[in-house]
């Protein structure tokens, strides 16, 4: 089957041409690989251009503040989540009152889960709460035992303690299910006769030309993108929707989209609305944007269980600074924000504007020492690890067993 035109205008590749290559070098963004030459990272307007997604600007942004009648969350407002599709028509469904619901998932691949992995969670609780919609989330076992070297029993494992830092996120038992691949599929004939008719929906020609697969690629590689569309389709969870066809909402990261772009394909050859998606830009390493966190080097990123007295090293030590090399250098020429990485975490998670903007300015003018700037991530990053990891502990086996439980949510179709 081939793609309808519009289609073709999303399935714009990853990666690049041979042309583009000749003539710049760009960004390489895929499900798994995230490659940036730049010091200030993925250059993200370009990847809007190259995705065929749309940036999220001040028009709807203004539009959602007075559809909702609440602030947006800062990381709207300061272009964490930067690009979306079909934003607009959401909005447009919670002015007619219609129902729609919510979309994320995490794959499973270590137990050592950082403040990046927190965005798309903390985004998805603040939807959850500022729509009243159900949110499923799914956790991709399969996923990581396909693309890692990890057993079985190690994913089914894995998944269960990432479901409690999630659940640790704070959210509405009556209206979240967080499920796993090996689980859920057992579990829902419905999930899996999605999944298949997803799977007759894609060509292999296809799948190779929107993730880069190749003839040597295990065929649970070729066949994986089908599980991770089926929950875009609301009978995959009759236990919630019953077999009503409801509008999806995916807040993700950027490198999720090829998923989607696949599922918009799809999903309205088989009778749904195509998801829409809001798309946030990739939590930098410690050691700067061109760098990569790794559960396997703990001096990349600040972890879920790292002590106070971690994290203040961790951020001395390794946090790249955009600062001068010398005190009156610095005071002279002043900091590069776009570059210094605790600044850039500042941006994720000092929920002050006002704060934020001062800091920008002293840093930036020299007024800020490099040290003072460390201090501050320090002083606001040490509080919300600490109060997670209280919320965390008090997440029981019998809370797992409840949100992972397929039943009713608080959903009322109108
Ligand atoms: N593939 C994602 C990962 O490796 C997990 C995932 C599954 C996901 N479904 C999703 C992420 C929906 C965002 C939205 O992390």
């Amino acid at each position: 089957m081939s793609l309808g035109l519009e289609n073709n205008l999303e399935n714009a590749t990853n990666r690049l041409s041979l042309t583009d290559c000749q003539e710049e070098e760009s960004d390489i963004v895929d499900p798994w690989n995230v490659q940036s030459r730049s010091q200030t990272g993925v250059d993200y307007d370009k990847l809007v251009e190259r995705f065929g997604s749309s940036k999220i600007d001040e028009e709807l942004l203004t539009r959602w503040k007075k559809v909702t009648g609440k602030d947006v969350h800062p990381l709207l407002r300061r272009g964490i989540f930067f690009s979306h599709r079909d934003m607009h028509t959401i909005l447009n469904l919670k002015e007619q009152g219609k129902p729609f619901y919510l979309y994320t998932g995490r794959g499973p691949s270590s137990d050592a889960m950082h403040l990046g992995h927190l965005i798309p969670f903390i985004v998805s609780k603040w939807l959850q709460d500022t729509f009243d919609v159900p949110l499923v989330i799914q956790l991709t076992d399969d996923e990581k035992f396909l693309w890692k070297d990890l057993k079985v029993e190690q994913v089914i494992k894995l998944a269960r303690e990432n479901a409690k830092d999630i659940i640790a996120c704070g959210f509405d038992p009556e209206n979240t299910f967080i499920f796993s691949d090996f689980t859920f599929i057992g579990q829902c004939p419905q999930f899996y006769q999605n999944i298949v008719r997803i799977q007759k929906s894609v060509t292999f020609n296809q799948v190779k030309g929107i993730f880069g697969f190749g003839d040597s690629d295990v065929i649970g590689k070729i066949s994986f993108p089908a599980i991770q569309a089926a929950p875009c389709l609301s009978t995959s969870f009759p236990f919630i929707f019953g077999d009503k066809k409801i509008h999806c909402l995916i807040p993700c990261a950027i490198d999720q989209d090829p998923y989607f772009r696949m599922t918009r394909d799809v999903a309205p050859r088989l009778g749904f609305s195509k998801p829409a998606l809001l798309h946030s830009v990739f939590f930098p390493a410690l050691q700067g944007a061109q760098t990569k966190m790794s559960a396997s080097d703990a001096n990349t990123a600040i972890f879920l269980t790292d002590t106070p007295k971690q994290i203040k090293n961790k951020v001395n030590k390794h946090a790249f600074s955009g600062g001068q090399a010398t005190v009156e250098e610095h005071r002279e020429k002043g900091g590069d924000c776009n570059v210094d990485i605790s600044y850039q975490y500042l941006k994720f998670f000092l929920e002050d504007d006002e704060k934020l903007k001062q800091i920008k300015q002293d840093y930036t003018s020299g007024a800020m020492l490099t040290g003072e700037l460390k201090k501050l991530l320090i002083d606001t990053v040490t509080p919300i690890v600490q109060e997670h990891q209280q919320r965390r502990a008090a997440v029981t086996e019998e809370t797992v067993d409840k949100f992972m439980t397929p039943r009713p949510l608080r959903f009322n179709s109108k």
